[in-house]
C-alpha cells in the first residue's frame, strides 16, 4: 500500500468544481461537478455563472470525494488548492473553501499552480515523473512547452502560444461548424469520419523566419481564420460543408505543430520523456501522433487518461502530495487567488 501523504485537493479555476483525494501517488477519489451545460448557450464560460456554480457545488463535492475515498476530512495530512491562474471569482471560491478546511482541521495548506498540477497528475497513472521531463500543456486557456526539472520547484517555460490557446482554437472552429461547446471532443469525434489531408491548412510559426524568433511558440489564430475562410467560401458556392473533412484537417494542423515543436524541444533540451497534459491532451489524434512520431526519435510519451487531462481535483491533490513528500513549506493562510499566476510560481 502507498504510505505517502493523504491529501485533499480543490480545483475551481474554470468551470469544473473538482475535489480529489490521493495518498502519495495513489488516486482514491476524483469528484467533479461541472457547470459546462450552464455555459453552453453562451458559447464560452461565463465567469459569474461559474463562480456561483462552484459555491453551490463545493460542499457536496467535498462530501462525495470523502465518501468515495472512505475517509473523514480530519484524516487528511494536508489540503491543496489551485491558487491560479484562472478566473478570479472562480479561484476565490476554491481558495476560501480550502482555507476554511485547513483552519478548521488544523492541517497545512498548499496553494499551487494549475499548470504544474496538470503535469503532476500523470504520477497518479504512470508513477513518478522522469526528471527532467518535457511537458506540453494544451488546454482551453494555455498552450505551453515547459522543461520540468522538479514539479514542486523547477518549471522553466520554453515557449507558449502568442495568440489563441489550442483548446480555444478547437472551441472556435467547432462553433464555426455548428458543433456544441466545448468543441474539442466534438471535433475529435467528427474528425474520425473525415479525411485529414482533404484541406491544406497553415501550420503557424513553422516557417524558417518564424522559427528564428518563435521556435517553441505556437500560433493558432491564422489557422482558425483559414478554416473560417474555407467554410465561408464553401457556403457561398452553395455546396454543403464537409464537417468531418474540415474537423480532421484542422485537427491534423493543430496536432502536427504541437508534436513537431514538442519533439524539437525534446531534442534541443536532450530530454527523452514527453508528457502531454491539459484538456486538449484528451484528443485521440494528438495522443496517437505523439506516440508514433516520438517512438521514431526515441522519445517516450506519457499522456494521462482523458478524465485526468481535463480539469479535476485529483491533479491538485497529486501536486499537493508531492509538496508534502518533498518537505516543501506550506502556504500562508492569507494565500491569494491569483488569476494571472505565472507558470514559474508552482507553490504560492
Ligand atoms: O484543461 P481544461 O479542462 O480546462 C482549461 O484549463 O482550459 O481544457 C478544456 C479544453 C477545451 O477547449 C476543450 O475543447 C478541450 O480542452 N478538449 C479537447 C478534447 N477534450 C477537451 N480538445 C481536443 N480534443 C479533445 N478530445
Ligand atoms: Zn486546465
Amino acid at each position: 500500500m502507498d504510505d505517502g501523504p493523504l491529501v485533499l485537493g480543490i480545483e475551481t479555476s474554470c468551470d469544473e468544481t473538482g475535489v480529489g483525494i490521493v495518498r502519495g501517488t495513489t488516486l482514491l477519489a476524483d469528484a467533479v461537478a461541472s457547470s459546462v451545460d450552464e455555459h453552453a448557450r453562451f458559447g464560452g464560460v461565463v465567469p459569474e455563472v461559474a463562480s456561483r456554480a462552484h459555491l453551490e457545488a463545493m460542499v457536496p463535492t467535498i462530501e462525495r470525494a470523502c465518501g468515495t475515498a472512505g475517509i473523514a476530512p480530519y484524516d487528511v495530512d494536508a489540503v491543496a488548492v489551485t491558487s491560479g491562474p484562472g478566473l478570479a471569482g472562480a479561484l476565490l471560491v476554491g481558495v476560501a473553501a480550502a482555507k476554511a478546511l485547513a483552519i478548521g482541521l488544523g492541517k497545512p495548506l498548499y496553494g499551487v499552480n494549475h499548470l504544474a498540477a496538470h503535469v503532476a497528475v500523470d504520477q497518479l497513472e504512470h508513477g513518478p515523473l522522469p526528471e527532467p521531463v518535457l511537458a506540453l500543456l494544451v488546454s482551453g486557456g494555455h498552450s505551453s512547452l515547459l522543461r520540468v526539472e522538479d514539479v514542486t520547484t523547477g518549471v522553466d517555460p520554453l515557449g507558449a502560444t502568442i495568440d489563441d490557446a489550442a483548446g480555444e482554437a478547437f472551441d472556435k472552429v467547432a462553433r464555426l461548424l455548428g458543433l456544441p461547446f466545448p468543441g474539442g471532443p466534438h471535433i475529435d469525434r467528427a474528425a474520425r469520419e473525415g479525411d485529414r489531408v482533404a484541406i491544406d491548412l497553415p501550420r503557424g510559426l513553422t516557417s524558417r523566419r518564424d522559427l528564428e524568433r518563435h521556435r517553441f511558440d505556437f500560433s493558432f489564430s491564422g489557422l482558425k481564420t483559414a478554416v473560417a475562410r474555407w467554410v465561408e467560401a464553401r457556403e457561398r458556392s452553395g455546396e454543403p460543408v464537409p464537417v468531418g473533412d474540415v474537423a480532421a484537417s484542422f485537427q491534423e494542423a493543430v496536432c502536427d505543430v504541437l508534436v513537431r515543436k514538442a519533439l524539437d524541444a525534446a531534442a534541443d533540451q536532450g530530454i527523452e520523456d514527453l508528457l502531454i497534459g491539459g484538456g486538449v491532451a484528451a484528443n485521440s489524434r494528438l495522443r496517437a501522433m505523439a506516440e508514433e512520431r516520438g517512438s521514431k526519435v526515441g522519445v517516450r510519451v506519457r499522456v494521462p487518461r482523458p478524465g485526468l487531462c481535463t480539469d479535476n481535483g485529483a491533479m491538485v491533490a497529486a501536486l499537493g502530495a508531492e509538496m508534502v513528500a518533498r518537505g516543501r513549506t506550506p502556504s500562508a493562510l492569507d494565500l491569494p487567488a491569483d488569476s494571472s499566476l505565472p507558470v514559474t510560481s508552482v507553490l504560492v
